[in-house]
């Protein structure tokens, strides 16, 4: 692994508008993979941080490169990849968008329905690339285990990281930053949890699980 030293890594959101003043997007702070970011940084690899819209400063020696939408983020992985050793998909990636994004303001009415449409899934996309090692993050508000694992196969990974998702805004669930709880699943079906851990030291046990699967390979 350390001799093919790139990584690439998505975090944060991604954005999709509605119009020029509103849009949708979910909770994420961008802390998971700005973490693994500085770890990867750490650890000598040069990295390639894609990332959504977040509010946070940037790793120093990290190639950033800012995004806002799905359709986006999957244009800058698809550019990054080649030469990639891992790609580490911690971005929470919008699944729908709005179908049509309006270029003026939509004034207030009695009923608003908006359609969407789905975007692509970025892992899937780029799947059948060889040689890389690929990493997913699996949110799940119930059944972790089986439907991380089901994400694992689905998408071609090599290691999926789930969390349990809160209640909502108020209890942050996973988002942020503060001490958490990780499952880690393998592609041979092996789950290790990690209770109570701040995602820096997280960052730092994907990173060993990374290197000790390269190392086996
Ligand atoms: N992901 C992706 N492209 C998408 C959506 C998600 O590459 N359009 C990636 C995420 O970055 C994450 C993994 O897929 O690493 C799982 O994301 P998650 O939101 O848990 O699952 P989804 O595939 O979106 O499925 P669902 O929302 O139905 O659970």
């Amino acid at each position: 692994m350390k001799n093919r030293k790139k990584v690439l890594i998505t975090a944060g959101p991604t954005v999709e508008e509605l119009d020029p003043v509103r849009y949708i997007s979910n909770y994420s702070t961008g802390t998971m993979g700005y973490s693994l970011a500085r770890e990867a940084v750490n650890r000598g690899y040069e990295v390639a941080l894609i990332s959504g819209p977040v509010s946070i400063p940037a790793p120093h020696g990290a190639k950033l490169v800012k995004v806002t939408t799905a359709r986006e983020m999957l244009g800058a992985v698809k550019k990054h990849i080649g030469g990639s050793s891992c790609l580490v998909m911690a971005a929470a990636v919008c699944d729908f968008a709005p179908a049509k994004r309006s270029a003026t303001k939509i004034k207030k009415r009695a009923r608003l329905v908006i359609q969407f449409t789905p975007n692509p899934d970025i892992l899937g996309e780029v799947k059948d690339v060889p040689g890389v090692f690929k990493v997913g993050f699996a949110l799940e508000t119930g059944g972790l285990f089986g439907k991380a694992l089901c994400k694992l196969k689905a998408k071609g990974l090599d290691l999926i990281v789930a969390n349990k998702a809160g209640r909502g805004r108020k209890d942050g669930g996973p988002f942020g930053a503060g001490k958490k709880d990780f499952m880690v699943i393998s592609r041979d079906g092996r789950k290790r949890t990690r209770m109570g851990v701040t995602k820096e030291k997280m960052a730092g046990y994907i990173f060993d699980d990374i290197e000790k699967a390269a190392e086996a390979a």
